[in-house]
């Protein structure tokens, strides 16, 4: 059966594609950032997944501004990278996994989770730029990846809690998914950032912090936060974080928190990075525990 083994949360901070496809990783100011990323790649590289589920959201590339779907789902066998103004970044095509997608949105939708089923759509850097803090810069990606588009660029994107549950449908579906496959789960954007208005340029690392914390140890009280804290203590852009709910709630209830990394600034925003493994129960223990059956303890006795 396929399984979750995973999650992957990190920033998707267009600038930090810009610099690496203009070869400015080395740069100074950059190499502050991307040296964070060296143990999340040594990580992934070793955790090595069949499938990646990468949580983003489109900055109006692949659905403008006419059709905005909460939420939706990449079924398609590949996905191109968008034009978002300077012609498409130079990265790999993203090989999608159609009949795991399929399963997923199947799965969602008759348990009353409407997902919208995209059989064509473009990827922005909401989702490419992560693929390259994971992956550094191959000629083609190292697995498939299923991408689900949340809405957060225009009110109301949906609440935490809502995004917390597509996770455990998510992972409901996973389960039922009869090949064996390992899987992470990416949830990218944020994380506290302003990008227009008087308060333009906020950055809250308090805040973000406290979120890395909560999300391992409280997922669901965090999950419960509503958007007027967001906007209030991370900025308008800020928002974006509700996207690492979808990937814990596909998580376990317990989890071990591995890598995380935190730093200011990249642009005008915060870079943040966690990695959250599942906690597999040793089978050791589990059978340590079982107590023998009965009968032979009464057998045992009249020996
Ligand atoms: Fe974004």
């Amino acid at each position: 059966m396929a399984k979750i083994i995973a999650g992957f949360a990190s920033s998707h901070v267009p600038a930090i594609g810009a610099a690496i496809d203009n070869k400015q990783t080395h740069d100074p100011y950059w190499q502050r950032v991307f040296s964070g990323f060296e143990k999340a790649k040594k990580w992934i590289a070793d955790a090595r997944p069949d499938v990646v589920i990468a949580v983003y959201n489109d900055h109006a590339s692949a659905f403008s501004v006419e059709l905005i779907p909460t939420f939706a789902i990449g079924c398609a066998a590949e996905f191109q990278p968008a034009d978002e103004g300077w012609g498409p970044r130079p990265v790999p095509v993203v090989m999608g996994h159609p009949q795991l997608a399929s399963h997923i949105a199947t799965s969602a939708i008759l348990d009353g989770f409407d997902l919208t089923i995209a059989n064509k759509m473009e990827v922005d850097h909401g989702l490419t730029v992560p693929l390259n803090l994971a992956f550094g810069s191959p000629s083609a990606w190292p697995c498939p990846v299923i991408p689900i588009a949340v809405n957060v660029v225009q009110y109301p994107p949906p609440t935490g809690k809502r995004c917390f549950d597509l996770g455990r449908a998510i992972r409901k579906a996973v389960a039922s998914y009869p090949e064996d496959l390992r899987i992470v789960v990416f949830g990218t954007g944020g994380m506290s950032h302003q990008i227009s208005g008087p308060r333009a340029g906020l950055i809250n690392s308090k805040f973000d912090k406290a979120f890395l914390d909560r999300l391992t140890r409280d997922p669901k009280g965090l999950a419960a936060m509503p958007h007027i804290e967001y906007m209030r203590e991370a900025g308008a852009e800020g928002i974006e974080l509700v996207m690492w709910h979808v990937m814990r709630g596909a998580l376990d209830d317990k989890v071990k928190e591995v890598y995380r990394f935190y730093t200011v600034p990249a642009s005008n925003t915060a870079v943040g990075n966690i990695i959250l493994e599942n906690v597999a129960k040793p089978a050791k223990k589990a059978a340590a525990k079982k107590s023998p059956p009965k009968k032979a303890k009464s057998l045992r006795k009249a020996a």
